[in-house]
């Protein structure tokens, strides 16, 4: 609570244009929400994971503390664009870290690729935190040089990190994604006027969609998930009937069976997908369901082949945004699609009927 007072009082910094309207009541139901969201958990572990060293590294302070964003956005003189100082413990995403002056001002966000998009708006501070933390040229950079098939002691798996929907919903312009190369994709997925921003979406208190306005336009859908207006049979699976979430959750399915498939045959231990860090591990069982006491950072999969990181990488980036068929569906599409038939290159593999968008 008594974080909350302290953000209570930089609110009263605020330019008066962000207190427009709302009367106290107004306010109060707004503090609620945001009290009641994964931004005011004072218990998730994306807050209090680094209590016992008692702060926030530099590397991870932007994301994980007010005091870290606050730093980031140079609010107070600090350098604008970097974090100079480890983060405050404990300290959620407060009323003031978006309700700062070079918050409000905030309209251009250098993605990890190191790709600046501009004309962000309020949904700015958003794309700050989810933009993930890898992209595919720090892939390329790690492979550049190596034989395709041809294990090395030097790879490590990649990893993009938590809920990267910003750089999902910008596509080929931010790239999150693996992109293989004489390939085009995705940029921005621009839906529909009114429906195309962080925050046209997502109220940024509570951080819930509305899902009413949506099915004004989707009708017959009893879920988001449901929603489909591409009906092409892009996992040829025969089955059309489901939302194109349904199509992205097939082929996410298929690249997990053929990465297991090639590293067995390839690169020549099994692998197994757990979702905990680090992720993949080498699987004794050669089964896929790796036993809890298994799944330790120990026994992290080390047999990397270049194009085994790259499709480990794009099932993390897919897995990571579940509400990726949102975000950016074809983009989604266009990386699992481009990531089986990469495989396909290496071992057997039936991708006769999958589609790409
Ligand atoms: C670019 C922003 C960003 C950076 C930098 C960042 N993270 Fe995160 N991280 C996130 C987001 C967003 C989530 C929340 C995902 C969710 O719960 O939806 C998250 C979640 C987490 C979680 C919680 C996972 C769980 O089980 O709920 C841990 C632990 C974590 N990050 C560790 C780190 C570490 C360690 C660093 C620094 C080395 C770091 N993060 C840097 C954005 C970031
Ligand atoms: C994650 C970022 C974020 C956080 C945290 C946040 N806000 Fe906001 N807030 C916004 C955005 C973005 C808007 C503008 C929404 C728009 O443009 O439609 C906004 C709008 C407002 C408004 C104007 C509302 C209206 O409907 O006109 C008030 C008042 C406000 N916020 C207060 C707060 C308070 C109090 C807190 C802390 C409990 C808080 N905000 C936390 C992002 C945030
Ligand atoms: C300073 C960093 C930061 C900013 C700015 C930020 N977020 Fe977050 N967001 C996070 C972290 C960290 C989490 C995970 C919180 C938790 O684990 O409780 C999160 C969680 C979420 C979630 C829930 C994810 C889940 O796993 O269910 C949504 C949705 C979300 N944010 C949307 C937004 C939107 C929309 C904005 C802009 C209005 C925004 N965020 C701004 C860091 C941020
Ligand atoms: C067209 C509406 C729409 C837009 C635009 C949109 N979102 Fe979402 N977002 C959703 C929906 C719906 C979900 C929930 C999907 C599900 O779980 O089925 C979601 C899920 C999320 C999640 C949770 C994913 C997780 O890890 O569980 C985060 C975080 C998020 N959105 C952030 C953002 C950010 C940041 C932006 C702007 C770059 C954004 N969203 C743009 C509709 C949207
Ligand atoms: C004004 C009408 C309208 C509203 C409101 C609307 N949508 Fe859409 N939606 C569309 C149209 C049109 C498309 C097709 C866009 C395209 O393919 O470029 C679409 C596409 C989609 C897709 C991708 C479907 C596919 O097969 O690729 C999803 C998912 C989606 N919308 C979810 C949502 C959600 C969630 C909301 C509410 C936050 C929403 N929509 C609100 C009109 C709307």
């Amino acid at each position: 609570m008594r974080l909350l007072v302290i953000s209570l009082l930089a609110l009263l910094a605020f330019p008066a244009t962000a207190l427009r309207a709302e009367g106290p009541e107004g306010l109060e139901r707004l503090i609620a929400a945001w009290l009641e969201s994964p931004h005011g958990n004072y218990n998730s572990p994306s807050f209090t994971y680094w209590n016992e060293q008692g702060q926030v590294p530099e590397s991870c302070a932007m994301c994980h503390s007010e005091t870290g964003f606050l730093d980031f956005l140079g609010v107070g003189g600090s350098t604008v664009g970097v974090v100079d100082h480890p983060g405050t413990i404990n300290t959620v995403i407060g009323c003031a870290s978006c309700h700062t002056a070079e918050a409000h001002a905030l309209d251009a966000v250098t993605f990890p690729s190191g790709v600046e998009v501009a004309g962000l708006g309020s949904s700015a501070t958003c794309m700050v935190c989810h933009q993930g933390r890898q992209s595919s040229d720090h892939v390329e950079a790690r492979v550049a040089g190596k034989a395709e098939d041809e294990v090395s002691a030097d790879l490590a798996f990649v990893n993009i990190h938590y809920a990267a929907s910003a750089a999902t919903m910008l596509g080929a312009e931010a790239r999150p994604g693996y992109q293989y190369a004489g390939r085009s994709y995705a940029g921005r997925f621009m839906h529909v006027p009114g429906a195309d921003t962080c925050v046209a979406c997502h109220e940024p208190h509570s951080t819930q969609v509305e899902s009413d306005g949506c099915l004004a336009c989707h009708r017959g859908v009893e879920s988001l998930r449901d929603i489909r207006s591409q009906h092409q049979d892009f996992a040829g699976t025969g089955d059309r009937s489901g939302g194109i979430h349904a199509e992205i959750v097939a082929l996410h399915g298929q690249l997990l069976d053929a990465i297991r498939l090639y590293a067995a045959e390839v690169a020549g231990t099994p692998i197994a997908y757990v979702g905990r860090f680090p992720y993949f591990f080498a699987d004794p069982t050669g089964t896929g369901t790796l036993p809890t006491e298994l799944a330790t950072r120990d026994n992290r999969y080390q047999n990397w082949t270049p194009r085994l990181l790259k499709a480990a990488y794009n099932y993390q980036v897919v897995a990571k945004d579940p509400g990726g068929y949102v975000h950016n569906p074809r983009y989604m599409l266009q990386i699992l699609h481009d990531s089986l038939e990469n495989l396909a290159e290496a071992v057997t593999l039936d991708i006769s009927r999958i589609r790409r968008p």
